[in-house]
């Protein structure tokens, strides 16, 4: 953990988001404010990886049909891992739910954004169940919470070529950045180059951040999605309270991405996140500064949380 704060303080100062219009107004994107809520943001080790085991408790509602081996890795490949560290631990139950939400997003994913991926990236990936789908050529996760990015490491370890950018970053080499499985974290998320992702995944990431995060997250998945490239994102449908009210999907479209897919429902509360798939639809890429522009103006101060926040044009 010392690192990946080691890590964390070095980008704040290096990037300036410690200080005036960053520190003061927009606010700090690497922030789970939605975790802070609920005061869970500091576990490590096998405590922090049984949060993210425990975390699905109920089975998600069908809506589509699964492929059976894709849920049958997903399942061997959590209960291997989970085994390795903790072989008491009563987690069938969860293993079974979030295998079945993944197997759900792959699904979903498969029937609607085609059928090869060179190259994955998974924004905010909780346990990092979805490396599993072993679906792209690479995979990069890309996470701004210490206590996740370490659970993720116990998760990646001892699966296929893993590179760990911030070990890379401890020992002062040069990450290779071409590895199955690339480790970033949210902060450097400069290392995933530039228009090189043809599939971007957030499952319940999105509603879960401030201001600044959404907007830090939006402006990288403009840089790094390629024409053509699709997102997969799956979340309620309603924005959580005090967390940003800037809505995903118009966001995206106000991008220049076409929603290709939105799951039908009458009663949200009947599914588990609905799941919706854009399509990138231009070359046009959004910086940070631009998306703060357009969605706070000059003066809208935001840093405080939704509830504090003011100053709105
Ligand atoms: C509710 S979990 C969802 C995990 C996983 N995607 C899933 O569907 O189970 C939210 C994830 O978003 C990550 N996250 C929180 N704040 C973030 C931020 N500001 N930037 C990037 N990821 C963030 C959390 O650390 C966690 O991995």
């Amino acid at each position: 953990m010392k690192d990946i704060l080691a890590s964390y303080d070095r980008a704040m100062l290096r990037d300036g988001w410690l200080f005036g219009d960053k520190g003061c107004r927009i606010g700090n994107p690497f922030a789970w404010t939605e975790s802070e809520r609920k005061g869970i943001t500091d576990l490590e080790g096998l405590r922090a990886l049984l949060f993210f085991y425990k975390m699905y408790y109920v089975e998600p509602q069908d809506f589509i049909e699964i492929d059976r081996d894709v849920l049958l890795r997903v399942g061997k490949g959590m209960l291997d891992v989970i085994r390795q560290y903790l072989p008491f631990a009563d987690v069938s139950n969860n293993i079974s739910c979030q295998a079945l939400a993944r197997a759900q997003d792959y699904a979903v994913i498969k029937a609607h954004c085609g059928d090869t991926f060179l190259s994955h990236v998974d924004v905010g990936p909780g346990l990092g169940a979805s490396v599993l789908w072993e679906y792209g050529e690479n995979y990069t996760a890309v996470e701004a919470s210490p206590m996740s990015y370490g659970v993720q490491r116990l998760f990646y370890r001892g699966q296929r070529e893993y590179e760990d950018t911030i070990v890379c970053e401890d020992f002062g080499e040069k990450p290779l950045v071409s590895a199955e499985i690339l480790h970033v974290p949210s902060w450097n998320f400069h290392l995933v180059r530039d228009d090189s992702a043809d599939l971007v995944t957030a499952t319940f990431v999105l509603n879960e951040l401030n201001y600044a995060g959404i907007l830090w997250i939006l402006c990288n998945i403009s840089r790094i999605t390629t024409k053509g490239g699709y997102v997969y994102i799956r979340d309620s449908d309603i924005l959580k309270p005090g967390m940003h009210d800037i809505s995903n999907d118009k966001a995206l479209i106000d991008m220049g991405f076409e929603c290709t897919y939105r799951l039908k429902y009458t009663n949200r509360h009947d599914y588990f996140g609905i799941p919706r798939v854009y399509r990138k639809a231009t070359e046009k890429v959004y910086t940070f500064e631009t998306l703060v522009d357009k969605y706070l103006g000059k003066h809208m101060t935001v840093s405080g949380g939704d509830e504090f926040k003011y100053n709105e044009e």
